[in-house]
């Protein structure tokens, strides 16, 4: 009978007569479907598989750290780690447009994926966590659309690799039980969808160091408090967003302006229609206090309360 087990012991086998002893990549990006099948892809071929970790400056409060510890660390794969964040910022300075800083993000991550791959000589295969979702749909029009809308990780055709992609078959529950089965820490297993270009997308308009620094704070008290509250496991994703808005505010005697930040929190069974999360105001009141408290620069926070449609998840 089928057990998770038996499913990971036979993909290791199957990995394993189609790679012999051929070397292969991986972009790894810590989420849930790239974790899964490195990790698998390791079992099978150990120290033959390198994958690659691009942070491009726009990653969330402690998440290269995470990667590092789990993957270098924990598991001790073959990880080369590639600080890209001024490269990337570089390219990002006064844009404002969201398709403009996705296509800039899109065409660098290729860039430094190509240079970094190239310094590890002949290499044949290269491995990507497709589901089985993936795979039915990619014939429709509208997940073509989605995808290409969407897929900022994605490396070019003319990358001459053959695929490894052991999670074809697999839905997104049973590749977060699989990742479980082989010892990933549940932090990543149960780890919200993160788009490609991260943060770029959530700080609206021009992208700068401070705008980073602070939504980064406030999205990680933000995601501290759902954790803590039970609320993270029962969202579909969350996260702060900085709107390009300085309002007035009062703190002791002073007036200040500074930035508010949007919180949002959505369920969704496939991210094409999302409703929001009826987080309770208790727990609002205090993400809101610590935010406002903690993180210097804000002074207000508000909560979206808007479904998909008509507005979308992210805010860009
Ligand atoms: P929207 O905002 O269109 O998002 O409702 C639907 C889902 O897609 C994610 N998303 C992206 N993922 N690159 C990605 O890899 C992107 O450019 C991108 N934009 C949105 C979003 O986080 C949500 O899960």
């Amino acid at each position: 009978d089928w057990t998770m087990e038996s499913f990971a012991q036979r993909a290791i086998r199957e990995i394993k007569e189609q790679v012999g002893n051929e070397k292969v990549v991986c972009a790894l990006s810590g989420g849930v479907d790239s974790s899964v099948a490195a990790v698998l892809v390791h079992k099978a071929i150990g120290d033959n598989l390198t994958c690659i970790f691009v942070d491009h400056g726009l990653l969330r409060k402690g998440e290269a750290e995470e990667v590092v510890r789990t993957f270098k660390e924990q598991f001790q794969m073959n990880l080369v780690f590639v600080d890209a964040r001024e490269r990337f910022l570089a390219k990002l300075k006064g844009v404002r447009d969201p398709e403009q800083k996705r296509k800039i993000i899109g065409h660098e991550f290729i860039r430094v994926f190509e240079e970094e791959a190239a310094k590890l000589g002949d290499i044949r295969f290269l491995v990507q966590g497709t589901l089985y979702p993936d795979v039915v749909e990619s014939g429709t029009a509208t997940a073509a659309t989605i995808k290409s809308h969407h897929n900022v990780g994605g490396l070019p055709e003319d990358m001459k690799f053959q695929l490894i992609e052991p999670l074809r078959w697999l839905f997104k529950d049973e590749v977060r039980e699989l990742g479980l089965e082989l010892g990933l820490p549940e932090s990543i297993v149960w780890r919200h969808p993160f788009p490609g270009p991260g943060l770029a997308v959530r700080v609206l308009g021009e992208i700068t160091e401070e705008k980073l620094a602070i939504l980064r704070e406030a999205d990680y008290i933000f995601i501290d408090e759902l954790k803590k509250s039970g609320w993270y496991r029962k969202t579909w994703q969350a996260f702060a967003v900085l709107p390009n808005l300085q309002s007035v505010g009062v703190m002791g005697d002073e007036r200040t302006y500074a930035y508010t930040i949007a919180l949002r929190a959505v369920t969704s069974e496939d991210g094409m229609t999302a409703d929001w999360v009826r987080l309770p105001y208790e727990l609002l009141e205090k993400i809101s206090a610590r935010i406002v408290g903690e993180v210097k620069g804000v002074n207000r926070v508000v909560y979206d309360i808007t479904s998909k449609p008509p507005a979308t998840i992210e805010w860009e």
